[in-house]
């Protein structure tokens, strides 16, 4: 079987905690890494890997002696990448973004976000992008990719950001905003 059909399938059989049916598209994993800076150690942090669509091409865009950790829910989802990336930079956490600060104590020069604030209360995705900003670098990025962005909005008050938007079947809404 295809790879993106079985991950479609594994998406929709877990659709309540997903949010979507099909991995985000190429070109929004592009957007989502481009704030990375390749020339320099970075570490980076992602929530909601799924499959590692978006986990390969921030492995293809840090430097040798950059570190991944990606927060993951689902344990299958886990086992799949674990047993389809093999790379030492990356750590995989089978554990909510809501418990990061329990793994990462240093500081973050990206944050890579796919995980759905549809189904997190708006308190704890608040909670979330404030802790996530307390642990940028200066000068850091966070990155999300969205469908509606209300509660990332509500989250960062009045912090600028950069907005880019992907066509597909629902609109894939990319929002960067540097520390
Ligand atoms: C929309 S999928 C994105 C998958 C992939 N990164 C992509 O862009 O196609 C969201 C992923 O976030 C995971 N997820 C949902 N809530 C989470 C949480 N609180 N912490 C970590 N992962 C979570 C889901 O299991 C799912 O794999």
């Amino acid at each position: 079987m295809k790879n993106t059909l079985k991950t479609a399938i594994s998406f929709t059989k877990n659709l309540l905690t997903v949010g979507a049916f099909k991995e985000t598209k190429p070109a929004t994993v592009k957007e989502m890494c481009s704030k990375i800076d390749s020339s320099k150690k970075t570490k980076i942090v992602e929530f909601g890997m799924g499959h590692g669509n978006m986990t390969r091409e921030i492995l293809n865009s840090i430097s040798e002696d950059s570190e991944l950790i990606s927060f993951e829910i689902n344990p299958e989802f886990c086992s799949y990448v674990e047993k389809n990336i093999n790379d030492s930079r990356l750590h995989v956490v089978n554990d909510s973004a809501l418990n990061f600060r329990k793994y990462v104590i240093d500081e973050v020069d990206n944050f890579i976000i796919s995980i759905p604030f549809t189904f997190l209360k708006d308190e704890d995705a608040i909670e979330l992008v404030k802790l996530c900003f307390d642990s940028l670098t200066e000068n850091g990025y966070y990155s999300q990719v969205v469908y509606n962005p209300k509660t990332l909005l509500k989250a960062i008050g009045d912090r600028p950001f950069e907005k880019k938007v992907v066509k597909a079947l629902i609109k894939e809404k990319i929002y960067h905003i540097k520390n």
